[in-house]
């Protein structure tokens, strides 16, 4: 009993590692131009016409491939630079799902 409760406790810890090591990534790479909640509030975000990435029609218009293929490659002549060499497969999966939170309830 012990030792399985041990086992929950350190898989729930390490879930929770990895939500607050996304949200640090998204804080240091990504929130300077789309903002704390991917509104683009921001002065790049407004002067660059940037999305509203909470908005559900751009939800519904960006599949994660879409928005993967985004955060890895950029988007050319825009501030949006890919992401691919400075970031793990693994971490642009975790901001593909992060950007997928935004969405207004
Ligand atoms: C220097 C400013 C800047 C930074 C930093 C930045 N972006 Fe962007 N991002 C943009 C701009 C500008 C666009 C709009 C590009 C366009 O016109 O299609 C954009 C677009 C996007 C889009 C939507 C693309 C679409 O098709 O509408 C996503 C998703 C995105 N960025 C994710 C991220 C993530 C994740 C990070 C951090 C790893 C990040 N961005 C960092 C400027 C930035």
């Amino acid at each position: 009993m012990k030792t399985r409760f041990a086992l929950v406790l350190a898989l729930s810890l390490a879930a929770s590692a990895q939500a607050d090591e996304v949200a640090d990534v998204w804080k240091a790479k990504c929130k300077s131009c789309h903002g704390d909640d991917g509104k683009a509030k921001t002065k790049v975000g407004e002067r660059e016409k940037i999305d509203d990435l909470s908005l559900p029609a751009w939800q519904k218009n960006h599949t994660d491939a879409r928005i993967r293929q985004v955060i890895s490659d950029g988007v050319a002549d825009t501030k949006m630079k890919g992401y691919k060499d400075k970031l793990s497969s693994e971490e642009i999966d975790a901001l593909v799902k992060y950007v997928r939170g935004f969405e207004a309830k």
